[in-house]
């Protein structure tokens, strides 16, 4: 099947410099930017961008889009979401508009263990239908490969079912789920006063299972006073890498304790949050390959303090910016808002956001040879703007710009009006 998407007005292509597959410094503000180029689709990979068509080759085509009015930007990718559970929390989103902190809630019994209870007794049937209509919402905004945490089954068994929901996601959808096993959410109501007991499971029970049935890419761990300690967190993804799961941390969010240190000891793919991270952390993590996954949607939604973005780019860090989608501190789907919250609270101009939803989050997750950018061999993942320019995205503000959301050469949705 062949595609050609003709004529755009504008091809943001987000490409990567010199083979690196990220960009860091003054790149991620630079955008390349094609005028009046079409791009050839052919088996589900963009195997031509050319300003050489002419309407009588338009014959030679499956299907056209006419796109001289839309501007188009590689798919979007959320980078890190927990889009797996039952159980909504408005009631405690009511006490963090009261002022109540997030900490407070989750030392008073609510919190990430609110979910707990309700994954646990949700079916994976429930949980998959519901699952499916949040992925719907996430590509009606071009989102067309997202990173999705378990975390809320916090046993074995609802651990497992949350990662089968997202095997079989990724068999009957259409965009690409990278899964990631987070038992070290923290630590759940029935084994608080038996951590230890908690944390072997996760050691001896859960590790090996999801790792020989290869449930998860990565393993992550919620570094935190409230969550796990340095040494809980480094025997855990120790464990995780003897049994081959590559690894992420999410510290930094409430308070600095190390976790930059074990990221870089444990060479991580990724460190999200980062909203406390120190000076001296800065510097260490825009010195390594460790890319830095901010989530500013948390900040604008608990009130706590937004991650340094602008020090860590102007240190050269490798700059992500995801949703964080979860029931507790970022109930959203919308990843062009989360760039803009990143424009206006953390001083990123629109490019650096769009390199950070793209290609640095491709790399992320290990994806950039394959997706992020819109370069001849790479897989034809497209975000098309009812808009012919593509700052709107970002401009324009709590507004649905797209008009398709294109998956592998296929159009996963339209927007009609
Ligand atoms: O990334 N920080 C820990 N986990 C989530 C919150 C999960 C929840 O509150 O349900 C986060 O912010
Ligand atoms: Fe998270």
């Amino acid at each position: 099947m062949s595609l050609l998407i003709y004529n755009a007005n504008q091809i943001v292509t987000c490409e990567s410099i010199h083979r690196k597959q990220y960009k860091v410094h003054s790149e991620l503000g630079d955008i390349k930017l094609l005028r009046n180029h079409s791009i050839v689709i052919e088996n589900e990979i963009i195997s031509d961008i050319t300003s050489n068509i002419s309407k009588s080759d338009l014959n030679n085509f499956d299907n056209i889009i006419d796109a001289s009015n839309y501007s188009i930007l590689p798919g979007l990718i959320d980078a890190h979401t927990h889009l797996v559970f039952a159980g909504p929390r408005a009631k405690e989103f009511e006490l963090i508009t009261q002022g109540k902190s997030y900490e407070e809630i989750a030392k008073s019994g609510g919190g990430i263990n609110t979910t707990v209870r309700a994954t646990r007794s949700a079916s994976k049937d429930e949980l998959m239908r519901l699952a499916v209509d949040r992925l719907k919402e996430s590509i009606s905004f071009g989102v067309t490969t997202l990173e999705v945490k378990s975390g809320y089954g916090l046993d074995k068994k609802s651990e497992i079912k949350i990662l089968e929901c997202l095997e079989r996601l990724n068999i009957t959808q259409e965009v690409e789920l990278i899964p990631t096993f987070l038992g070290a959410h923290t630590i759940p109501f029935d084994f608080k006063d038996d951590r230890e007991r908690y944390i072997d499971s996760i050691l001896n029970d859960m590790i090996p299972e999801i790792s020989s049935r290869k449930l998860a890419k990565y393993c992550d761990v919620f570094l935190e006073k409230t969550a796990f300690s340095f040494n809980e967190s480094r025997l855990i993804l120790q464990k995780a890498k003897e049994f081959g799961l590559e690894l992420k941390l999410h510290c930094d969010q409430f308070n600095s304790i190390g976790g930059v240190d074990l990221g870089i000891e444990l060479n991580v793919k990724s460190i999200d949050h980062l909203e406390m991270i120190s000076e001296k952390d800065i510097v260490k993590l825009s010195q390594s390959e460790i890319a830095a996954v901010l989530l500013p949607g948390v900040s604008y939604f608990l009130k706590i303090p937004y991650a340094p973005a602008r020090k860590l780019i102007d240190n050269g860090a490798i700059v992500v910016l995801a949703t964080d989608f979860n029931p507790g501190s970022c109930m959203t789907q919308n990843l062009p808002l989360i760039m803009n919250i990143a424009a206006t609270q953390m001083n990123m101009s629109i490019n650096e956001t769009i390199h950070a939803v793209t290609i640095n989050a491709a790399y992320s997750l290990g994806l950039d040879s394959k997706v992020g950018s819109i370069e001849i061999g790479k897989q034809a993942d497209l975000l098309i703007l009812n808009s012919p320019t593509y700052q709107n995205l970002v401009y324009h503000f709590g507004v649905n710009h797209t008009k398709y959301t294109i998956k592998k050469g296929k159009v996963i949705y339209e927007r009609n009006n």
